[in-house]
This record gives structure tokens, sequence and C-alpha cells, in this order.
């Protein structure tokens, strides 16, 4: 027998206690708050420290928070997957040490990676494991250690990004609560826009690709802010169309944290009033595939059963979507 939907029924997250603040960004690159505030909307972000730690250690701690709140047996869940671009290794899956971290020693996982839209995506795959039948607790993290990638002497990148980790269990719904319908896209001709070039197959580590800091994560800001306004808005219109939804029955937009320019177009294209847009981007940033889960824990105690849900992403690829969810509890 399958299952009609599934739907979140847990959410755990976790920011690294060290701030940085735009103040001691201006002292470190030619940049000051006024220009990253009306730039960006972001005050400060989450550093992880010692990076060493790597992403898995943000994910355990995001896992465990929801562990806790939700007092589930780790041993009762059946797949972790985390969504990053900053895996712990290159090789060696992120996600089998988060599970077994976790105690989830009757779990499998994989790490999967979609850029910012990391998260939207595990959230079709955690969905479709749900509804084919076969398991029924699904842990989805996103986490992105972005302090190891950004090259912090380039005034363009390194006011953008943070570091944290989100977590959200999806269960089987008897109600017909939880995903209910998604967009999801991706246009391989977006790489150039948004890389890091080295250490893959095509150019693998040397030391020139380091000292020509190729390791480093390099944005064309203005062409991905411009196809992450339009695709995101457009993803956004077909997945109303296609569930005879208007703006207005939506409650809540859960959208990417990248920049609050972008969020501010996104609601005037689709016409959305701004105290829908769920936002924590003056905080943390742009976590990559956090965003998303990390404002489902920030806002948790204001969502309430059977209210709408239309999440957003858009990310390196490019990849991005639009996923309409209605949500399945009260706090
Ligand atoms: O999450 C994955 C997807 N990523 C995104 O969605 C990010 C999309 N892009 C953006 O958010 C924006 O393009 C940025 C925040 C990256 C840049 O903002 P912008 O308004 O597009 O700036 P710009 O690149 O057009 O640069 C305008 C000026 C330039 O100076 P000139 O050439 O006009 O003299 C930049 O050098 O601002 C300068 N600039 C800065 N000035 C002070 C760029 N970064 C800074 C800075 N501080 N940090």
């Amino acid at each position: 027998m399958t299952t009609k939907t599934a739907a979140i029924t847990a959410v755990g997250g976790y920011v690294p206690e060290h701030v940085l603040t735009n103040a001691a960004l201006a002292h470190m690159v030619d940049t000051n708050d006024e220009w990253i505030v009306s730039r960006t909307g972001i005050k400060e972000r989450r550093i992880l420290k010692p990076a060493s730690l790597g992403t898995s250690y943000m994910a355990i701690a995001a896992g465990r928070d929801l562990i806790k709140k939700k007092h589930i047996d780790p041993a009762t869940i059946d797949l972790v997957i985390v969504s990053t671009t900053t895996p712990d290794m290159p090789v060696s899956s992120t996600a089998a040490y988060v599970a077994t971290s976790l105690g989830a020693t009757n779990a499998f996982g994989y790490d999967l990676q979609g850029a910012c839209s990391g998260f939207l995506f595990g959230m079709s795959a955690a969905s479709a494991h749900i509804v084919s039948g076969r398991y029924k607790k699904v842990l989805l993290i996103g986490a992105d250690t972005m302090s190891s990638i950004i090259d912090y002497t380039d005034r363009t990148t390194c006011v953008i990004f943070g570091d944290g980790a989100g977590a959200v269990l999806f269960e089987p719904n008897e109600e017909g609560l939880g995903l209910q319908d998604e967009v999801l896209r991706v246009d391989g001709k977006g790489r150039e826009f948004l890389k890091i070039e080295a250490g893959g197959s095509m150019l693998p580590a040397s030391s020139e690709t380091v000292s020509k800091r190729q390791h480093f994560l390099h944005q064309e800001g203005r062409q991905v802010f411009k196809f992450a306004v339009s695709n995101m808005s457009s993803a956004i219109d077909q997945v109303l169309q296609q569930n005879q939804l208007a703006n207005k029955d939506i409650d809540y937009v859960v959208a990417h944290q990248a920049n609050k320019r972008i969020l501010d177009a996104i609601a005037k294209n689709l016409e959305l009033d701004y105290g829908q847009m769920l936002t924590n981007i003056e905080r943390y940033g742009n976590t990559t595939a956090a965003t998303l889960p990390l404002l489902l824990w920030d806002y948790e105690s204001k969502l309430k059963k059977n209210q709408k849900l239309l999440f957003t992403a858009f990310g390196g690829g490019f990849t991005w979507g639009a996923t309409y969810l209605t949500w399945a509890y009260n706090n």
C-alpha cells in the first residue's frame, strides 16, 4: 500500500557561536556596513570555528536538536540525506558519518549536491522515499560550511555567505498534509556564473590552482541575481497555477536567503505581501543548503497545521524550483 503524502513532522537547527559582523568584514576587505546592508540586507553571519570541525559537526548538531525535541529513537530512522555543497571530504559520504554519529544504526544515507537548491531537491527525494511506502522516517539535513570555500580577500563574495545547518523529519501523513507539488529545474549553462573551478575532475588540485585561488567560490553576482529573480518567480507562478492557488492563499513563502533585494523582487513580481516572506538573512547571510530549514527552525512556533507554505530556491548549476507544502502540526 502506498502512502498518499509525506509531511514534515519535526525541525531542528544549529548555527555556530562565532558571529562575523559587517564591521569586522570592513577591517578585512574594502567594504562597509552601509553597502552590505543596503545591497544585501545582511548584518551578520555565523562562522564555524575551527573550520576543521567540518560540515558534519553542524549537521549532527541540527539532527540531535531535532531528535531531542521530537523524542525519537534514532534507530527508527530509515534514511539520512545531507544536502551540502561543502561535504567533510570529497570522497567519503558525509551522510554516512552523520547517520552513525546520530545513532541511526538502521539507516542508509547519501549526500545530495544541489548547491543552494540542495534542500529543496532533498525535500523531493525525502517525500518520494516515503510515498513509495518503503520508508517511514527520513531525516533531511541541509548543512554548509561556506566559510571553507570563501576567499576572504574577495569583497564580492565574502560579505554574503555564512555557515549553518537545519534538519527536518519527513513521515507518512494520513490526512493528506505535507508535500503537495513541485516545479524543479536545472540549467547547466549557468555553471560559468557560480562555481569553484578547481578540485574536481576537470581541474584537480595543484600548486598552480592554489596560487591562482581557484579553490574558492567565484560568482558573477549580477548575472546570478537576474536569473534567481526570474526563475524563482516563474517556478512559484507555475506551482500556484498547477494547484489553482492565488498568491493570497499562501500563508508563508520560505525562500532561499541569498539577498534581501531578491526577496523584495520576488514579492513584487508575484504581488505577495512582504509579511508572507519568512526572512532571517540579516542574522545568518546565505547559508546555501541550510537557509530553508533554518527558516523553519526560526519560525516553527508561528507555523500552524493546514497552513500553506511555498518553498523556493535558486543556486549554482543553475538549480532552482518551487515546492508547495501544507504544514502538518501545531507546536
Ligand atoms: O545563493 C546562490 C545564488 N546567489 C545569489 O543569488 C546572489 C545574487 N547576487 C547578489 O546578491 C548581488 O549581485 C551581490 C550582492 C553579489 C552584489 O550586489 P550588486 O548590487 O549586484 O553589486 P555589483 O556586483 O553590481 O557591484 C556594484 C559595485 C561594484 O563597484 P563598481 O564596479 O560599480 O565600482 C562592486 O565592485 O559594488 C562593488 N562592490 C562592493 N562595494 C562594497 C561589490 N561588493 C562590494 C562590497 N562592498 N562588499
